[in-house]
């Protein structure tokens, strides 16, 4: 399979896709794969003629104190996986076959990126969304595929994608776990053997609120603080943010009532680790 470097490269491959008459899919990646994105590739894969998965550790999405140098790269198993997959072509760019050193464009998204991560980690959607724009606008795929794992990042970029048109359709897909709950990162590359156990807290606090949302809990503070109290417990573990939030609207809520997004990040030593799950009461 070929590794596209350039725009260019990409666009003369995907036209002559279109002019055969395929359906051609996106599945954006920073690479370092797992079984995660190789969920989203083989779904991809399914539901289309031709996949395109982007490699690109997107240097705009990352704050001055966060991981980009020491981000995990391994572009040749990474082909291995996507080879196995059923992915067609890698788009792997350079930094500067990206970003233009004078570009004064970007995208974002407003309201939706207020709390949770957004709040945390300032810029870092603006990146997001601005990277992914110019990923839908290079590739031209008819559905993009991501992960249930980044739920305000799914959320914000189908608000992206309705508030300004993208012709592409967007499919959420469900997050992949280890044989322990742990949900699968690039970012788990980094823990210690120790901090491999203790990573187990995060999708250990989010059963114990499952348990209490069978038990028709409605107060989320209460949710809250029964996540906060497990985490708490595990010493290597500090808590970044606990949210409960309306599903569709990422704003704080009170009484859950409605469908409600329950998202933790947990630094697990110098590690930062995200989970949540999405709750609807019947
Ligand atoms: P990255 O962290 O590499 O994730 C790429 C895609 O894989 C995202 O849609 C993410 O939600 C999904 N994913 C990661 N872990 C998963 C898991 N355990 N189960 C299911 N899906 C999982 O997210 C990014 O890259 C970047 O922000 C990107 C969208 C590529 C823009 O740079």
């Amino acid at each position: 399979m070929n590794i596209a470097k350039t725009i260019e490269e990409v666009r003369s491959q995907v036209n002559s896709w279109k002019k055969e008459g395929y359906s051609i899919a996106l599945v954006p990646t920073m690479g370092y794969l797992h079984e995660g994105h190789v969920s989203l590739i083989k779904r991809a894969a399914n539901e289309n003629q031709k996949v395109v998965v982007s490699i690109f550790v997107n240097p705009i999405q990352f704050g001055p104190s966060e991981d980009l140098a020491s981000y995990p790269r391994d572009l040749d198993r990474d082909k291995i996986l996507c080879e196995g997959a059923g992915a067609n072509l890698i788009f792997a760019p350079e930094a500067s076959e990206m970003y233009y050193v004078d570009a004064q464009t970007n995208v974002s998204v407003n309201g939706l990126t207020n709390g949770l991560c957004g709040a945390k980690r300032p810029g870092h959607f603006n990146g997001v969304c601005t990277v992914v724009s110019k990923l839908f606008n290079i590739v031209c795929a008819d559905k993009a595929y991501f992960g249930e794992k980044d739920a305000q990042q799914l959320a914000v970029i189908k608000r992206m994608v309705r508030d300004l048109n993208f012709p592409i359709e967007i499919i959420g897909c469900p997050i992949v776990r280890e044989a322990d709950g742990l949900a699968k990162s690039s970012r788990n590359n980094y823990l210690s053997t120790d901090e491999r156990t203790a990573a187990l807290i995060l999708n250990k606090s989010l059963n114990s609120a499952k348990e209490l949302l069978l038990t028709h809990e409605k107060s989320a503070e209460n949710l809250t603080e029964t996540i906060k109290k497990q985490i708490q417990s595990e010493v290597l573990a500090k808590i970044d943010y606990i949210e409960v939030v309306d599903a569709l609207s990422l704003t704080a809520i009170d009484l859950i009532d409605k469908p409600v997004l329950v998202a933790i990040a947990v630094y697990i030593g110098k590690t930062r680790l995200i989970d949540n799950f999405i709750w609807q009461s019947k």
